[in-house]
């Protein structure tokens, strides 16, 4: 049983991460106390786990300790909880108190509940599909993520695992797994196969920081139609830009992306390359496109926008393919043969042309309207 002192235990003080992103662009904003999230909490409770029961809600606890858990305020989290064996249960919901002492209390009855247990039908997909009801019930404006702590992975029962977990993602509801070993130290790599991208761990490796690392990038989202950043070629693979391509023919000075946003930023070959290869194409047979790099007179310098508004400065890449006129003040590309793509200049009130917009995602800094995002 757990004691209010053993919890009190397992509260140390772990270090916030900072993931600053690199040459391509910033990393989302990942600091667990500042994370805005609906986690539904998916727990196997089978004979399988018996043994594990305390040290895997401890290492819950731990990873739950980094978080901001609270039913109000708008940098919090909340947890519900579901358990499963081959039926699912929902032991703590969104509206219960929304404490760690409350979480852990649900979870000890629902232990107690299930230790009758012995059937041999583990039902991962009734926990999915309970966890999935969970947040369409929670009429709430934080990003819903599931978390499955799971150690046996049964596909033979009537519901397929990998069908609820689709329909999770299909509601743009992220998936975790934390795949544990079973109590004859079996690790199943079937749990972690129904993870959404990036978001698969094993309960052995990793620690509470890797957790919340995991876990925050759940609020790093784009408003729908937006397309995030990725390069793959760059450790940091994920990016807090997003883009969105507009066919209309418009003036550079009279594009308007909207608040905090701007034209896009094109100043490495991985992100040049990730926009022709992923944004381009939704523009119908672009030759031109205008791109956010301006400067404000013939001897000033020429800076790339940034939705922080820091100070990002065209160094060599792009290369302009000719001298900028003294009356350019805006860059634009052009495709003058195959994929490839030239850097040029203009007066922004000559010549009309489609546009790339970037902004930056939510993340656990930035919290953004649910419905629009
Ligand atoms: C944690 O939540 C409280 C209550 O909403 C809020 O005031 C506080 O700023 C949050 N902490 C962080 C680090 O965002
Ligand atoms: C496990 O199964 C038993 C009986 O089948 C059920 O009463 C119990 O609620 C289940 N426990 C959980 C956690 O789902
Ligand atoms: C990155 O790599 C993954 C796996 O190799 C691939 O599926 C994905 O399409 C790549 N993404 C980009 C933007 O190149
Ligand atoms: C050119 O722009 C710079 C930076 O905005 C400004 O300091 C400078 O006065 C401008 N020069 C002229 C000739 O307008």
């Amino acid at each position: 049983m757990w004691s209010k002192k053993l919890l009190g235990a397992f509260l140390i003080v772990i270090s916030a991460i900072h993931v600053n992103g690199d040459i391509h662009g910033k990393a989302c904003a990942r600091n667990a106390k500042s994370a805005w999230l609906d986690l539904v909490i998916v727990l196997e409770l089978t004979p399988a786990t018996a043994g594990q029961n305390n040290v895997l809600m401890g290492g819950l606890l731990l990873d739950l300790y980094l978080f901001n858990i609270s039913s109000t305020g708008d940098h919090t989290t909340r947890v519900a909880l579901v358990t499963y064996n081959s039926t699912a249960t929902v032991a703590h919901v969104f509206t219960d108190p929304q404490n760690l002492e409350a979480i852990l209390s649900s979870y000890q009855a629902a232990v107690d509940a299930s230790q009758d247990f012995t059937g041999e039908t583990v039902n991962i997909a009734a926990g999915l599909e309970k966890a999935y009801d969970v947040i369409q019930q929670s009429g709430s404006n934080r990003i819903p993520g599931v978390v499955l702590f799971a150690a046996t992975y049964d596909s033979n029962g009537m519901n397929n695992p990998v069908e609820a977990a689709s329909k999770l993602k299909k509601a743009r509801i992220s998936l975790a797994t934390v795949t544990f070993e079973t109590a004859n130290g079996v690790n199943n790599p079937d749990i972690a196969k129904l993870a959404s991208d990036g978001l698969a761990l094993d309960s052995k490796t990793a620690n509470p920081t890797d957790f919340a690392n995991v876990i925050t990038s759940l609020n790093c989202v784009c408003s729908p139609g937006w397309t995030r950043l990725i390069i793959n070629s760059s450790s940091e693979h994920f990016y807090s830009d997003c883009f969105l391509a507009f066919d209309t023919h418009t003036l550079p000075a009279f594009v308007d992306c909207g608040t905090g946003a701007g034209l896009v930023t094109v100043n490495t070959p991985e992100r040049l390359e990730f926009i022709t290869d992923t944004i381009i194409p939704k523009l119908k047979n672009p030759k031109f496109f205008s791109i956010g790099l301006t400067r404000t007179n013939a001897s000033a310098s020429w800076q790339w926008f940034t939705s922080d508004n820091s100070n990002l400065q065209w160094t060599t890449f792009p290369l302009f393919s000719s001298s900028p006129l003294p009356t350019d003040v805006v860059g634009y590309m052009h495709n003058d043969y195959g994929f490839h793509w030239e850097l040029k200049s203009d007066d922004s009130y000559t010549n009309s042309r489609p546009y790339i917009c970037q902004k930056a995602a939510c993340d656990t800094n930035n919290i953004c309207d649910r419905g629009t995002h």
